[in-house]
């Protein structure tokens, strides 16, 4: 048996998402590039490459990685690019977006020779946490004074729109979709593609993805566009869990078991949105599972169990793949979950084992 904690990554669930990726792309047109912010655990990389186009990124590192990693289109966009990294950034990157008219002009000259595009932001977005609203009042996400961006239409090609967050309904989107075709709509036709992000839950359950796909070619159509969307979540929702054994049970007022992993540390998301974790389990037993860091709050979540948990048992916590590997860190110095991935024929293969001396290296 592998030693937990470990991030468990499922090549079969990964397929299910790969394979409605493919019905978007060849019924829409679109490219889809995975959102490294999202999942950068490259040891699966090669199976998702076949079904997508390329990567985006945050920052030059995930820029290098989706470039020395994953291969076909590498876009670079960060929100603020430093003098010291854009010429290496400009020498990974098939197109580069720059978040600001202020950035675009000042590395005009650095970044002339490849595709560049701009952050447009609509001013509106799906998102319900005011954390991660790219719309949210003074947000520096991408510019959105249509009058200051045509003064730079000549230099660019593209423009970036994300203001989708785990949107699941079609009809918003598209209603949203509408919205910046009437707003933006003589900027939209001066250009050569358009990304509209990330964010759309289009591999859940039900989405209707015909539907999408055809309002992404219809808007690919109208405006003569690339279409690219940058699927984070939906590329890899449920295809990976975390694997955590029950090192202690107590009883203060309710059952509590503590397991030999941390919320902080290896499910921070959680705690930044205040969302419980999610396993599947039912029965007559609640115990409260809590992380082993010093962190009073490190609490997974209530769950109830067919019977009472004891020391040695082990628990799968699921949906840790997006958002989740990508914050891991070392609170508290608790061992950090290896990378395991459960191939298509039911083995087990540890890609990675984290120990000490990272830990160590991590600090100075
Ligand atoms: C610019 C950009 N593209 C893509 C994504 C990926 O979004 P998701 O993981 O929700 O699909 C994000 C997420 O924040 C983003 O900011």
């Amino acid at each position: 048996m592998i030693q937990t904690p470990y991030y468990l990554i499922d090549r079969a669930r990964l397929a299910r998402n790969m394979a409605v990726m493919d019905e978007l792309r060849v019924a829409s047109g679109a490219k889809c590039l995975l959102a490294l912010k999202c999942f950068a655990t490259w040891g699966v990389f090669g199976q998702m490459r076949a079904h997508m186009d390329g990567t985006t990124s945050s920052s030059l590192y995930e820029l290098r990685l989706g470039r020395e990693e994953f291969g076909g289109e590498t876009h670079a966009y960060s929100v603020g690019w430093a003098d010291h990294e854009i010429a290496e950034a400009v020498g990974y990157a098939d197109k580069i977006i720059f978040n600001s008219i202020g950035q675009l002009e000042r590395f005009d000259n650095a970044s002339a020779h490849i595709a560049r595009g701009l952050r447009l932001n609509p001013r509106f977005s799906t998102s319900g946490f005011d954390l991660a609203d790219p719309a949210r009042p003074f947000s520096r996400l991408g510019e959105w004074d249509a009058g200051k961006i045509k003064r730079v239409m000549d230099r660019i090609s593209g423009f970036m729109i994300h203001y989708n967050c785990e949107n699941a309904d079609f009809d918003l989107f598209d209603r949203q979709l509408s919205q910046i075709e009437e707003e933006f709509g003589g900027l939209l036709r001066r250009l050569k593609w358009v990304s509209l992000g990330g964010g759309i839950h289009f591999t859940g359950e039900g989405y209707p993805v015909a539907k999408l796909a055809a309002r992404l070619k219809a808007f690919s159509d109208r405006f003569g566009v690339q279409v690219y969307l940058e699927p984070g979540e939906a590329a890899i929702t449920g295809a990976a869990s975390l694997e955590v054994t029950v090192l202690d049970v107590m009883n203060n007022g309710k059952d509590l078991a503590i397991v030999d992993s941390s919320v902080e540390a290896h499910m921070l998301d959680l705690l930044i949105y205040r969302q419980p974790a999610k396993m599947e389990t039912e029965g007559e037993h609640p115990f409260m599972i809590c992380g082993k860091s010093c962190l009073a709050g490190d609490v997974f979540g209530e769950f109830n169990f067919p019977k009472p948990l004891q020391v040695g048992d082990r628990l799968s916590i699921t949906d840790a793949a997006g958002y989740t590997m990508v914050k891991k860190n070392w609170f508290n110095g608790v061992k950090m979950p290896s990378i395991v991935i459960r191939e298509l024929d039911g083995s087990l293969t540890v890609a990675r084992a984290f120990g000490y001396a990272d830990y160590k290296a991590s600090l100075g």
